[in-house]
């Protein structure tokens, strides 16, 4: 058994491969004790304080919902509201949440802001997306591929796209680490940055996958999984028109389905998705989209982060 107690959940970097595994296991087990109507108490009486700048609807409901399944007591602050680094500096309210709560979630613009409430508040912080990390929708996406394969090594996902945002970083590297094969396959303005892609090498060089980043779209061949996202992300709003114009070539429609080679693959997305831009509605409609399943997993995986590092009894 895994002891993560205590710790932060600020990056995959920070995370062995086998903790990763073990969060995408516990997270099996924690979905199936609800399906079949068990209540949860490893969270009893922590206070959670969910912190975001920017929007959501899977990542808040899945906080909210997973601490409550345990018995924590959620409280959503809007990072507006709390003047967050605008009023009052980032380490100074670290210290005060860490005075009152147990555990708190942050979702924002700068990674650093996720680092710098671990370090003053002293408890337990949960990325719940910024700027260049997407750590928790990764988890996600690995529960939703063992589910469907029944493992994880040896499998091959092929990203599209926007490769160097948030959700195509944290993909890039749980893959590597745990060993399947991925794919970044995207115009070169968008590749992956140099610093991280060569982590992801050596990650990759310990788990035995391989990485490929390239713009040729036969990079998809052999691919078990089509995975894309928004080609603008959330405060990139401004680069509208490049984007559409770099995303065009490698939107996923069925006949990017075919080239895979493979009849077993499977699409997915991390939502919320621009239907007709980086995907079609044939193919978020069609019978190989898993994108309410991945959606739904957003709930137990993260349900699964705040029970192994802050849970009293998993
Ligand atoms: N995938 C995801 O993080 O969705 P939200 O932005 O709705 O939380
Ligand atoms: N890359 C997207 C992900 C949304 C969940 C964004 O940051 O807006």
């Amino acid at each position: 058994k895994m002891n993560l107690k205590g710790r932060s959940f600020l990056k995959l970097e920070d995370y062995t491969p086998a903790e990763i595994e073990y969060l995408v296991d516990l997270a099996g087990e924690l979905k199936a004790k609800k399906k079949a109507g068990i209540k949860g108490h490893s969270l009893e009486g922590k206070n959670i304080a969910l912190i975001f700048e920017k929007p959501s609807t899977r990542t808040r409901c899945a906080f909210t919902v997973g601490a409550q399944d345990e018995g924590g007591i959620p409280t959503y602050l809007a990072g507006n509201e709390i003047q967050l680094g605008d009023k009052e500096s980032i380490e100074d309210t670290a210290r005060v949440l860490g005075r009152m709560f147990d555990g708190i979630e942050f979702r924002g613009f700068e990674q650093r802001y996720a680092d710098v409430l671990a370090e003053y508040s002293g408890i337990p912080v949960w990325n719940g997306l910024t700027d260049t990390t997407h750590p928790t929708q990764c988890l996600a996406m690995l529960l939703t591929m063992k589910e469907e394969f029944g493992h994880l090594k040896g499998l091959k996902v092929a990203y599209l796209g926007d490769g160097r945002n948030n959700v195509a970083n944290s993909l890039l590297v749980g893959c590597a680490k745990i060993g399947v094969d991925v794919a970044i396959v995207a115009p070169k303005p968008l590749w992956t940055s140099e610093s991280l892609w060569k982590r992801c090498d050596e990650y990759a060089k310990e788990s035995g996958a391989t990485i490929e980043i390239t713009d040729d779209l036969d990079g998809v061949k052999g691919a078990d999984v089509i995975y894309t996202d928004v080609w603008i992300s959330m405060g990139e709003e401004k680069k509208e028109q490049e984007r559409e114009r770099l995303g065009k070539p490698y939107q996923v429609n069925a006949a990017l389905m075919e080239r895979t080679g493979k009849d077993t693959t499977i699409f997915s997305h991390c939502l919320p998705a621009i239907k007709e831009k980086e995907v079609t509605e044939e193919v978020f409609e069609g019978p190989q989209s898993r994108v309410f399943d991945e959606a739904e997993n957003r709930l137990h995986t993260i349900k699964a982060v705040m029970v192994a590092t802050l849970g009293e009894n998993e």
